[in-house]
């Protein structure tokens, strides 16, 4: 998108370590204008969320972007224990300021209704990083507002490889699949980015370590977010950068091979909940089946790099 209009975005997030790295690449990305971000419950509990998102935008020197706290549960289940995958304060114990704003008090689904009836129809996208549950409440409670999505970029679900939460299930689908539901049949322009792309997107420890000698700032804070995702896991000689795959598609949607399939999403069993299923029946969704990883982690680089 270079030498083009900033495309306006909203960031819905759950932070989460590879949210964080998701949100500081989108940060140095002069593509995006981020409008605001809106939190979830999913890697940790909605008051964590909320203040990694300002603690995030505190280290980048970007309070003037507002974070609206939305849902803390699924929509219609209790919500799940946080996988402890990304240490005690979600966010793998980094060094970050604490926020130096208070979140706004507009509850996320207000103020992402306001926006969308306040700009043209089809200019904003929503980066979802998290599970669906903002979005789905959005599109239930608001569909004049949520029409007018320019698109929906989300990390989440699997579709030919095992899942990470159950066999075919995926932590974002998984946490709340109702709203996974609501937005895969909604109709509206969705990607989707599966674990069977994210998984191809892997930090290694020297890429790390590139990272941190580059001497950026922001360069250097995913290099400690990277490390500290080792951490929490052990025997693993690189990790994969899940989320910050929604920004790369939407920056450079050439090294993504993209398939239209028709999908249905289960709310069955806890084993089921959240999995995918392509179904002539379901609804039409782009998929990214395919990543071109090498160059995708050379742009990741690349943008952490220049500011
Ligand atoms: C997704 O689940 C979360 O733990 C990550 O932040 C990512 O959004 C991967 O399944
Ligand atoms: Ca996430």
């Amino acid at each position: 998108m270079p030498h083009s209009k900033p495309r306006l975005i909203v960031i819905d997030t759950d932070p989460g370590i590879d949210d964080a790295i998701g949100i500081l690449l989108a940060l140095a990305s002069p593509e995006f204008s981020i409008a605001g971000m809106t939190t979830v419950a999913g890697n940790i509990g909605i008051e964590t969320t909320t203040r990694n998102a300002g603690r995030l935008l505190a280290f980048a020197g970007r309070e003037d972007i507002p974070v609206f706290a939305g849902a803390a549960t699924p929509l219609s289940r209790p919500g799940p224990e946080p996988l402890n995958l990304h240490g005690k304060d979600g966010i793998g114990g980094v060094d970050l300021p604490d926020p130096t704003k208070q979140p706004e008090i507009q509850p996320a689904v207000a103020w992402l209704t306001e926006l969308l009836l306040s700009e043209p129809a089809g200019t904003i996208d929503v980066l979802a990083l998290g599970p669906l549950t903002n979005i789905a409440r959005l599109i239930l409670e608001k569909p004049d507002a949520a029409t007018r999505i320019g698109r929906i970029v989300a990390m989440g679900g699997v579709i030919h490889e095992t899942g990470n939460v159950g066999l075919r299930s995926e932590f974002n689908l998984w946490a709340d699949p109702e709203a996974a539901a609501v937005v895969v049949a909604s109709g509206l322009p969705l990607a989707l980015v599966p674990l069977d792309v994210t998984r191809r997107v892997r930090a290694t420890r020297d890429f790390a370590q590139a990272l941190a000698a580059s001497g950026r700032p922001l360069a250097a804070m995913v290099a400690d977010l990277i490390e500290s995702y080792f951490e929490t896991t052990t025997h693993r000689e690189s990790r994969p950068l899940h989320d910050p795959c929604v920004m790369l598609l939407a920056l450079a949607p050439e090294l993504f091979r993209l398939e239209d399939l028709r999908l249905s999403v289960s709310t069955g069993s806890a084993e089921e909940a959240g999995a995918l299923t392509i179904d002539e029946n379901g609804t039409q969704v782009q998929v990214a089946m395919g990543v071109d990883a090498p160059a995708a982690l050379d742009l990741l680089v690349a943008k952490l790099t220049a500011i």
